[in-house]
């Protein structure tokens, strides 16, 4: 750490182990032919190999003059309709999918040195939908999701404990209550890559396209 200055970490950094899980094996010639029964399969095989909150995304989106930006949330399910998961319209990320409802999400497993990335539309999975993701919620979560303020400066913490204390009353009194802002969506992909790393750089990697009936299967250069 005493060299920082000199390089900007440059040198701390390079000597830093990257690829140093390890990979179970990607035979492309056996993959299905459309991405989500691989993405769960390589989902399952992250959880056997204990990888730490292996349903974490970094999910990307563009606001409405072009600004990206980058968080990671947790996958609510994944199916034949995509990726699912929840957020309030409210916050940051709500505004952008609001006004480009595009995205991005990439899934790193470092134990077993394999990435998915998914790129595509983002639609709404309906009030009912919404509706169920909230309540399934543990109650802190619904108390937080409805103080609506996710992401502004807080200037003064007891803002949010008077905050927090209205939405548990609020809650105590409508347990069933769901905020009209709480929206669950799904991410319809277009493109889906499954990047499996090696030592020598020869990375596995398979890009799913969709295609007017299915998907195209194309295998990448690392
Ligand atoms: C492991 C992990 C899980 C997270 N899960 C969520 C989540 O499910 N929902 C959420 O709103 N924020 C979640 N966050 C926080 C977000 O990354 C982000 O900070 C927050 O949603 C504000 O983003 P925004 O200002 O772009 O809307 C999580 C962060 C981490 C590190």
């Amino acid at each position: 750490m005493e060299n920082w200055a000199d390089d900007g970490g440059r040198t701390y950094l390079r000597a830093l182990p990257v690829l140093s899980g390890t990979a179970p094996g990607f035979d492309l010639n056996d993959a299905p032919n459309e991405p989500i029964s691989l993405f769960v399969a390589w989902l399952h095989g992250a959880v056997d190999a204990g990888v730490p909150e292996p349903h974490a995304m970094t999910m990307s989106t563009v606001d409405a003059h072009g600004r990206p930006r980058s968080r990671v949330l947790i996958v609510k399910a994944v199916d034949d309709a995509g990726w699912h998961f929840a957020v309030s319209s409210a916050s940051q990320k709500g505004r952008d999918l609001a006004a480009n409802p595009l995205a991005a999400l990439t899934f790193y497993w470092p134990a077993l040195v394999r990435q998915v990335r998914v790129v595509g539309t983002v639609g709404s999975d309906g009030a009912a939908a919404s509706a169920a993701d909230f309540r399934a919620r543990p109650l802190g979560s619904r108390a937080m999701a409805l103080t609506l303020r996710q992401s502004q400066p807080m200037h003064d913490v007891t803002e949010l404990d008077t905050e927090l204390a209205k939405a548990h009353h609020r809650l105590s009194d409508e347990p069933n209550y769901v905020p009209d802002e709480w929206l669950s969506y799904a991410v319809r992909p277009d493109e889906v890559e499954f990047w499996e790393g090696s030592a020598d750089r020869r990375h596995r990697r398979l890009s799913y396209s969709r295609a007017d009936a299915g998907w195209e299967r194309t295998q990448l250069w690392p």
